[in-house]
């Protein structure tokens, strides 16, 4: 099979749902960010040298629906030959997207893709504006369609991950978010344009600006802090607004390339997508999913946990991500995933509890952070993974080019 290649890997900020800076700033506008600033930082190759673009998108409805990578091909201003589909499977979609135009470069089918996620949670409900389970199959089998928390609720009560766990994972994610956020470490981030309506002077006028931070970030958390927050999800409960990841704003893409036409272009990769795989759970703990994934993916690569130089594992709720980091052994570990260690390799900027977590953006975003990673901490071997609604997860594997 043949290699393919990730080329150039950028996100916009993440931002709070409602709250944040891009509430009020459409999905496609935020796509037309990211897909601009990567071509524009891609000497060489220009918008009609691309034969696709794939986005992943969690609930493609409304704003972002109407087959969002197509629209976007077309308002951003490759030409007509440039095609573009939208692509589903919750949590990993943007690395979905990612992967299949990999795979496409594998297999000879392609030369020059862009993958890709988005997600505006404030302008599209998670669940979509009209969620319709099946009324008499979801009588027996509700299980597929339950609240993410409620299964991580169940996570932390069948595999005892306390409440004290919970919260100091949270807290570690946070202030490893911090300290990256503050040494201006997330350079994979595109300053975003967008518009928020204000009151001034008793009129409402709307303001545009730049955004280039994530802003759910929390440095001033604190252990007590975290401690005095409510359940969530069930009355009784450990899952909470602090231990679970933000609900956000997010647009991420990827350049994926053949080595045909790394060559042609004269581009200078930056990583191999080795593997990409997914694994099926019970839908009611769907948080366990990286804990089938990775290994599943490691065994196709004949390699092992500890050959892995960096992880990215999506923190979808403290609950889940401490029970798969104990599955892969590195749970115990802790000096591979606590803020106040060198030696860190687990979301070593923080995870989705303090950056967010803009469900079909998210594969693609975290693809653009291991990419940054990798080349700041020369690792060789990266992993990137997520749990995905409906219960599975989903890992893929990349190798740092020389
Ligand atoms: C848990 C959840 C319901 C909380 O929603 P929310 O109330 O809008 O959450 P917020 O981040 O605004 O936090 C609410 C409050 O908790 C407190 N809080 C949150 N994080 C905190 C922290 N680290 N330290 C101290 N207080 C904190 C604050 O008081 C905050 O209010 P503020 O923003 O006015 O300061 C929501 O984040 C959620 O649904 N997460 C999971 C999403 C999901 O299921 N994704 C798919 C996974 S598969």
């Amino acid at each position: 099979m043949k290699e393919a290649y990730i080329v150039t890997s950028l996100r916009t900020p993440g931002c709070r749902r409602k709250k944040g800076a891009l509430a009020q700033t459409r999905p496609e506008d935020l796509v037309k960010t990211v897909l601009n600033a990567l071509i524009e930082q891609t000497p060489g190759v220009e918008k009609k040298d691309v034969e696709d673009i794939l986005l992943g998108c969690a609930f493609p409805e409304a704003e972002q629906g109407l087959n969002i990578g197509r629209v976007m091909a077309q308002m951003c201003g490759f030409p007509d030959e440039t095609c573009g589909a939208t692509v589903n499977r919750f949590c990993s979609s943007g690395l979905e997207a990612i992967a299949l135009q990999a795979m496409r470069i594998k297999s000879g089918w392609c030369d020059v893709a862009i993958g890709g996620g988005i997600e505006s949670m404030s302008i599209v409900p998670m669940g979509g504006n009209m969620p319709r389970p099946h009324p008499e199959w979801a009588k027996e089998n509700p299980d597929v369609y339950i609240s993410m928390g409620i299964t991580a609720e169940n996570v932390a009560n069948r595999y005892s991950i306390s409440r004290e766990m919970q919260d100091e994972f949270a807290y570690h994610s946070q202030m490893k978010a911090s300290n990256a956020k503050k040494n201006k470490l997330y350079k994979e981030i595109v300053p975003t344009p967008a518009s928020k309506y204000i009151e001034k002077n008793g009129e409402w006028v709307n303001e545009t600006f730049i955004q280039d931070f994530d802003d759910g970030i929390r440095e001033t958390t604190t252990a007590e802090g975290l401690a005095k927050l409510r359940p969530a999800f069930a009355a009784t409960g450990s899952v909470t607004a602090g231990n679970s990841s933000q609900t956000t704003d997010g647009a991420a893409v990827s350049l994926v390339m053949s080595e045909e036409a790394v060559k042609k272009f004269g581009v200078k990769p930056i990583a191999k997508i080795k593997y990409y795989t997914v694994a099926g759970c019970k839908a009611d703990e769907m948080g366990v999913g990286p804990a089938y994934a990775i290994p599943k993916l490691l065994k196709m690569a004949g390699m092992k946990v500890e050959d892995i130089n960096i992880f990215e594992v999506n923190e979808a709720f403290a609950s889940q991500a401490i029970y798969c980091l104990q599955q892969l052994g590195m749970y115990d570990k802790r000096e591979l995933w606590e803020s106040t260690s060198d030696k860190r390799i687990v979301n070593v900027n923080g995870g989705a509890i303090a950056l967010g977590h803009p469900l079909g953006c998210t594969g693609a975003k975290l693809c653009a952070q291991i990419m940054n990673e990798m080349q700041e901490r020369g690792a060789k071997y990266g992993v990137e993974s997520m749990c995905i609604g409906g219960g599975m997860g989903a890992a893929a594997l990349f190798e740092l080019c020389d």
